[in-house]
């Protein structure tokens, strides 16, 4: 069997503070096979956005933060790279889509400016003439009808929704081997949310990207990962298919995000009431199946 694109083993993380070290996560682990998409589920605070910045090397750069563990992609140890290697990973075989589509793209420049400057980090050489014709194709590819008009606008001159798709184009636009989307859209309402993230799963699909989608919608998860992980408080407490985790929860917390789906306004996803049962064993991660016997 190939390696998978990411493998993340016992990963840990603290930040230092006056006060001490703040322990955020507690030895995770995670894996993503070639082309496979998977989602990471938890509460606000439960550690998913620290875990992608980990992964795009950004944390290991912070003088507060303490990182420890396996991490390889594409079969290399991230912990060896330089600073350097790690920076060049970014934006060309690693890429990331952030939850606000506007802040995301600069308005002080043209679409079309933006788009070289990522064209030219997996290839410095390109030219003007080249970036647009990528650009133009990229944008035709998100479903964008008009790509020569949208390169000589400026972010805020479209909508959230385009914004959204030309993100989604320039995450793409390198090839990419992962994906890391956190909280895609949510600034956006239900129906271009879930539009622009139909376009992302047909086009990932289409480019065989491996894909960490980080989202509090399980509505979404649901549509769009093959897998999913559970994080709770900094541990991993949960994994398996989407399909079979959804019908058949085995560990109390999933119970009980999954309950507080049909809850589509507001309210957050609810804390479980006793938090004892949540780690009657916290090393062990309930792979869930079809055939899962439910402890309770
Ligand atoms: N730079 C930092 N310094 C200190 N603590 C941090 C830092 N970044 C994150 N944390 C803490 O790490 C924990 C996990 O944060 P993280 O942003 O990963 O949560 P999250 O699961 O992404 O939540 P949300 O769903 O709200 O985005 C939180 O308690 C947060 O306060
Ligand atoms: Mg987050």
């Amino acid at each position: 069997m190939s390696r998978p694109t990411l493998l993340i083993e016992n990963l840990k993380l603290g930040f230092k503070s006056y006060a001490g070290l703040a322990q955020v996560l507690h030895g995770i682990s995670l894996q993503i096979a070639q082309g496979e998409r998977v989602a990471l589920v938890g509460e606000s605070g439960s550690g998913k956005s620290v875990t992608a910045r980990i992964v795009l090397g950004l944390l290991q750069e912070l003088r507060s933060a303490r990182v420890e563990g396996w991490l390889e992609f594409e079969g290399k140890d991230l912990n060896t790279l330089s600073r350097r290697e790690r920076h060049s990973l970014r934006g060309t075989k690693m890429s990331m889509i952030f939850q606000d589509p506007t802040s995301a793209l600069n308005p002080v420049y043209t679409i079309e400016v933006l788009f070289h400057e990522v064209l030219k980090r997996a290839n410095p050489g390109i030219s003007r003439a080249q970036a647009r014709k990528k650009a133009a194709e990229a944008l035709a590819r998100v479903a964008i009808h008009d790509p020569e008009r949208v390169l000589q606008s400026y972010s805020f001159q479209l909508s959230g929704g385009m914004n959204q798709r030309i993100i989604i184009a320039m995450a793409l636009a390198n090839g990419p081997s992962l994906l890391i989307a956190d909280e895609p859209g949510t600034a956006l309402d239900v129906t271009v949310q879930n539009q622009t993230l139909k376009l992302m799963s047909d086009l990932v699909r289409e480019q065989g990207t491996s894909v960490l989608f980080i989202s509090h919608n399980l509505g979404v998860v649901r549509e769009f990962a093959d897998r999913v992980y559970v994080i709770y408080k900094g541990r991993m407490v949960e994994t398996g298919p989407t399909a079979a985790l959804f019908a058949n929860p085995s560990h109390p917390y999933t119970r009980a995000l999954l309950a507080a789906v049909p809850r589509l306004t507001g309210g957050g996803i609810p804390e479980i009431e006793d938090d004892s049962q949540a780690f009657y064993d916290p090393t062990v991660v309930h792979e869930t199946s079809p055939k899962v016997e439910v402890s309770s």
